[in-house]
């Protein structure tokens, strides 16, 4: 009997990558690659970018732009389809958080928190979908978090974005499920990168102690997601908010 085709590969695929110059962006192109994508990772850190396209090799290339520009988004999708044929899979990773308590929050921190992580993600997957649309095939794979569902201490704007990733996730996974495409959210708990190196010692012993597996996450671990969800074994998941918290969220 021929066993059938590998449905968690990605050969053939093309995929966008927001936020891939680090953590957990960078260990999900690098997912993507292996799995066969060409891979285009995005981000508004030149430099790291371009070092880490390189060291994931293949058939990956590094563009530099910030996800608050919606005109420089739009031609990257285009560039990408003009490089690579097709474009299947946009991961809205790129994020920021400005942590302060509620009566704190400035208006530059709560402007920004929003611009990168709610309004981002709309303006990458509003210059992605026509391109989807074109071939009848997408995923559109976006970073929410757990502190989305259960709030944390210092984290409005941040809260907020991510609670709004949640929503137009929803409405993504209805208006576009007839097309082909696909629109799910992926919720990590705490994962060891530079977002969570700069949070306090003592703040993130007392998040470690709340998750049921005692460790914070790895970059791999949230990766391993996206390629499942980006893969055609996950064809039927649409509209899903998929956690990756190790238990903080019971
Ligand atoms: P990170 O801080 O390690 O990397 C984020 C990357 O996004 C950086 O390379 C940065 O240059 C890029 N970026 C930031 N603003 C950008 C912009 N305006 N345009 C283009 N690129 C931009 O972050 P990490 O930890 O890898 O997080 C990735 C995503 O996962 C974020 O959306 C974050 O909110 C989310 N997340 C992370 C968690 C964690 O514990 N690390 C937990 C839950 C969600």
């Amino acid at each position: 009997m021929t066993p059938p085709a590998d449905p968690t590969s990605l050969a053939g695929r093309v995929a966008v990558v927001t936020g891939a110059a680090r953590g957990i962006g960078a260990a999900t192109a690098a997912a993507f690659a292996g799995a066969g994508a060409a891979v285009a990772l995005v981000d508004r850190d030149a430099d790291a970018v371009r070092a880490t396209a390189a060291a994931i090799g293949g058939a990956s290339a590094a563009w530099t732009a910030d996800v608050r520009d919606a005109e420089a988004i739009a031609s990257v999708m285009s560039d990408v389809v003009g490089r690579f044929g097709r474009l299947d899979i946009l991961v809205n990773n790129a994020g920021i958080v400005r942590d302060a308590r509620v009566a704190n929050v400035t208006g530059a921190d709560w402007d920004e928190t929003l611009a990168v992580d709610l309004t981002g993600v709309m303006a990458c997957t509003r210059g992605a979908v026509p391109h989807m649309r074109a071939h009848g095939h997408g995923r559109i794979l976006s970073a929410t978090s757990v502190v989305a569902r259960m709030g944390n201490f210092g984290q409005t704007a941040y809260a907020a974005a991510k609670a709004g990733v949640i929503g137009m996730t929803f409405v993504w996974a209805r208006e576009l499920g007839r097309h082909g495409i696909t629109a799910n959210a992926v919720a990590p708990g705490f994962i060891e990168t530079d977002m969570v190196r700069g949070v306090p010692a003592p703040v993130v012993e007392q998040m470690i102690a709340r998750t049921a597996v005692r460790r914070l996450g790895r970059p791999g671990e949230v990766a391993a997601v996206y390629l499942f969800l980006a893969s055609d074994a996950a064809s039927f998941i649409n509209g899903a908010v998929v956690g990756v918290d190790g238990g903080l969220l019971l």
